[in-house]
C-alpha cells in the first residue's frame, strides 16, 4: 500500500494557507482548525458553537447544518476561490428513534451527509480558482468511514420505509464514501480525499446514546483509554493534509495513521452515480415541499 512521502514536519508554518473546516466547532474538525490556526493558516469554522475565541487566526460561521437550504447559504458565503483546503467533519450519529429535520429528511443523512453533497455541489467549480499563488491544488478532506464496504440502503435513503439506527447511519458512510469518488470524477480543478480516523473520543456518539448519560461517559472513557487522542490524530494528519510532498490521487482513503486504504469493493462506478443521483433527488424532492 502507498505511504505518504515527506509529509511537513509538525509545527511546520501553514501561514500561506486558507482552510475552511464545516464542522470545525467541536471534535475532530476543531482539534485540526486549533493546530492549522497555531501554524499561521487563516481558518474559517463552520458549525453550531463557536468555542475557539481564544486562538488567532479562526473565523466563526454559525449555522445549522441540517438544513440544506443553510447548507447551500453557507457553501455560497465561503470563500471558496480563496480556499486551499476544505475539510467536512460535520455530523452526528443516528438516535435509536427516528429523528427528522423540519425539511423532511432523517437527521444524520441530513447533517453528515447531504448536507456536504450540496455544499461540494456549489463550492467545487470555483475552488482555489483566485488564489495568486500556490503549490497545492485545492484539497477536499471527507470524513465518514470509508474503506469499509458500507454501500447503504439504496431503496430507502431516507428511512422512510423503516428505521434501524445502523443502517441510517451505514447509509452517511456509503454515501460520504460515494461522494469522495464521484467528486473526483466531476471537478479535476480539486483533489477529494476520504477520510476514515478510526475510534476517537469525541462528541460524535452523543446523540446515539444521549450526552451526558453513562453510557455516553464510560464509552468514551474506554475509547479514549484504548484509542489515540484527537490531538494525537490531529498532529499526524495536518501535515500530511498540507504537505506538497502528498502524491495520492484524487479519490484516495486514508486510515487513522494518514495511510492509504483501497475504497470499498462495492462501490463501483456504477453503484456511486445511482447513490449520488438518488441523494441529489432526496434533496430536491424535499426541499420542493
Ligand atoms: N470520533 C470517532 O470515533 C469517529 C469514527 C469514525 C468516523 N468519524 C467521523 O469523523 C467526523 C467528525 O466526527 P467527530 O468525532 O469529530 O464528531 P463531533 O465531536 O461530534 O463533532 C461534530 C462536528 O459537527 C458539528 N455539527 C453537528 N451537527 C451539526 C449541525 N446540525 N449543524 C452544524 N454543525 C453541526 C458539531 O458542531 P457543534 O458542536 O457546534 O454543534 C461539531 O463541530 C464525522 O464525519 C464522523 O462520522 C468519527
Amino acid at each position: 500500500m502507498a505511504d505518504i512521502t515527506k509529509p511537513n514536519a509538525v509545527g511546520a508554518q501553514f501561514e500561506s494557507l486558507k482552510v475552511a473546516i464545516v464542522g470545525g466547532t467541536g471534535g475532530i474538525g476543531r482539534s485540526l482548525s486549533r493546530l492549522f490556526a497555531s501554524g499561521g493558516a487563516d481558518v474559517i469554522e463552520v458549525g453550531q458553537t463557536f468555542r475557539d475565541a481564544d486562538q488567532k487566526g479562526i473565523e466563526f460561521i454559525k449555522a445549522d447544518l441540517s438544513s440544506m437550504s443553510e447548507a447551500k447559504r453557507v457553501a455560497d458565503d465561503l470563500p471558496a476561490e480563496n480556499l486551499d483546503i476544505v475539510i467536512f467533519t460535520v455530523g452526528i450519529f443516528a438516535s435509536y428513534h427516528k429523528e427528522e429535520t423540519s425539511e423532511g429528511l432523517e437527521k444524520d443523512m441530513a447533517a453528515s451527509y447531504l448536507n456536504r453533497l450540496v455544499m461540494i455541489r456549489r463550492m467545487a467549480p470555483r475552488l482555489g480558482k483566485e488564489r495568486r499563488k500556490s503549490s497545492l491544488k485545492p484539497r477536499v478532506f471527507i470524513y465518514g468511514y470509508p474503506g469499509t464496504n458500507k454501500l447503504g440502503n439504496l431503496d430507502d435513503l431516507n428511512s422512510e420505509k423503516s428505521y434501524k439506527v445502523m443502517t441510517a447511519h451505514m447509509n452517511t458512510v456509503a454515501g460520504n464514501e460515494a461522494l469522495v469518488l464521484d467528486s473526483a470524477s466531476k471537478y479535476p480543478n480539486a483533489d477529494f480525499f476520504g477520510m476514515n480516523p478510526g475510534l476517537i473520543k469525541t462528541n460524535i456518539r452523543s446523540n446515539l446514546m444521549g450526552a451526558g448519560t453513562l453510557q455516553f461517559r464510560l464509552t468514551e472513557w474506554i475509547i479514549g483509554f484504548f484509542c489515540q487522542s484527537v490531538d494525537d490524530y490531529a498532529k499526524k494528519i495536518v501535515p500530511i493534509m498540507s504537505s506538497s510532498d502528498l502524491k495520492a490521487s484524487s479519490g484516495t482513503m486514508f486510515n487513522n495513521y494518514g495511510k492509504e486504504i483501497p475504497s470499498s469493493p462495492g462501490l463501483t462506478q456504477e453503484y456511486v452515480s445511482k447513490f449520488i443521483t438518488q441523494s441529489e433527488q432526496l434533496v430536491e424532492k424535499w426541499l420542493q415541499r
